[in-house]
């Protein structure tokens, strides 16, 4: 449609379309072209992306409290766990991050510790501890941090989405989703900025490429449309709680293509007078559990050193469960409630390891359960 400036002339009308056109998309309306490029650079990452397989085949703890940081939010994650589904990285930074468009798929970034404030063509997320934000592929942004921020990067393949078992054939939210629209927060008003020869760091699967943008990338005056960045704070998911102990779907936050993001929240144990209110010993056959322990109170896995911090690898191949002693111990102490915190990604593929894991592992771990 024509939309006109105030001196008469025309926005720029933008398509953002996801699966070929044939799924949700919105309209942008820009003040120059967004087409209009004038200089494209390869770039070398600054931190190696590289990845090992998991051999010999082992549980895994790593322990983000150790890493050392470089760069910004987006040149500085350091590469944890990969595989051609979906990368997780670490980055800890207080300065700005450059232009950024991920062509290669969604983002979802969970904000482990800070204050960052989300700029997009779409507009502005203010963000903090215990948020996810969610980009679709495609949008330049930038994160700029006030103070230190700790993010954990999950880099998808395609597309992340609240799970299809939530939504109704038409995708509204079901009364018995842990979550629902009212909780999901979005860019509110325009957000622009002008500038001439604008770098915006772009991934593909090919690489980076830093492309030059003639004019400010953040430009657009208006949008509408189903395509939009969002952030959902991780204290608004709902538990969903059982009798006796229910497996990690009922966490589920949100699917990619071969992973599933879950978030273990503070909930009343399992309630049977029976129950053993802590996981059995489980061997999730299909799937690399992948854990990021965020807050709360780990006695449970007293033993193995988990601590806030902490990120658990429990690849399929190995069966896993509580530490010894701790299921009589909460039977024993007759806890009802758990304070832990905890956000999963599981893959259906193995997950390889990469520089940012090996730099910051306990070697011990694996053998925590045959002390
Ligand atoms: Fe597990």
């Amino acid at each position: 449609m024509q939309f006109r400036r105030p001196d008469g002339g025309l926005y720029a009308e933008e398509l953002m379309g996801e699966e070929g056109f044939s799924s949700d998309s919105s309209l942008l309306y820009h003040r120059y072209l967004p087409t209009a490029i004038v200089k494209a650079e390869a770039v070398e990452p600054l931190l190696p992306a590289t990845t090992s397989p998991n051999l010999p085949l082992s549980p895994r703890h790593f322990r983000t409290q150790d890493l050392a940081s470089a760069g910004d939010l987006v040149t500085g994650r350091m590469l944890l766990s990969a595989n051609g589904d979906v990368r997780l990285s670490y980055a800890t930074s207080d300065r700005p991050s450059e232009l950024y468009r991920n062509s290669m798929g969604d983002e979802c970034v969970y904000i482990q510790s800070g204050n960052v404030r989300f700029e997009s063509t779409y507009g502005v997320i203010e963000a903090g501890e215990g948020d996810y934000v969610v980009i679709p592929t495609g949008t330049i942004h930038r994160w700029v941090p006030s103070g230190t921020v700790n993010v954990l990067a999950i880099e998808a393949s395609g597309h992340i989405r609240p799970p299809k078992r939530y939504l109704s054939q038409y995708g509204q939210f079901l009364e018995h989703a842990p979550y629902c629209e009212r909780d999901l927060r979005t860019p509110q008003e325009p957000f622009t900025a002008e500038g001439e020869e604008v770098p915006v760091l772009v991934r593909t699967r090919g690489g980076l490429t830093r492309l030059v943008y003639r004019n400010h990338p953040f430009d657009v005056v208006g949008w509408d449309g189903y395509l939009y960045p969002y952030a959902f704070h991780i204290n608004d998911f709902e538990p969903i709680v059982k009798k006796t102990h229910a497996p990690p779907p009922v966490h589920q936050t949100f699917e990619g293509p071969g992973f599933v993001v879950c978030s273990f929240m503070p909930r009343p144990l399992d309630f049977h007078p029976d129950a053993v209110p802590i996981p059995y010993n489980h061997h999730n056959v299909d799937s690399d559990e992948f854990m990021f322990y965020v807050g709360g109170d780990y006695s449970a896995r007293a033993g193995s050193g988990i601590d806030v911090g902490s990120i658990s690898l429990h690849p399929a191949g190995f069966t896993h469960g509580p530490q010894p002693g701790a299921v009589e111990a909460v039977i024993e102490a007759g806890a009802t409630h758990t304070s832990e915190m905890a956000v999963m990604v599981d893959t259906f593929r193995p997950l390889d390891l990469g520089q940012g894991a090996l730099s910051c592992e306990d070697p011990g771990y694996a053998w925590t359960w045959a002390r």
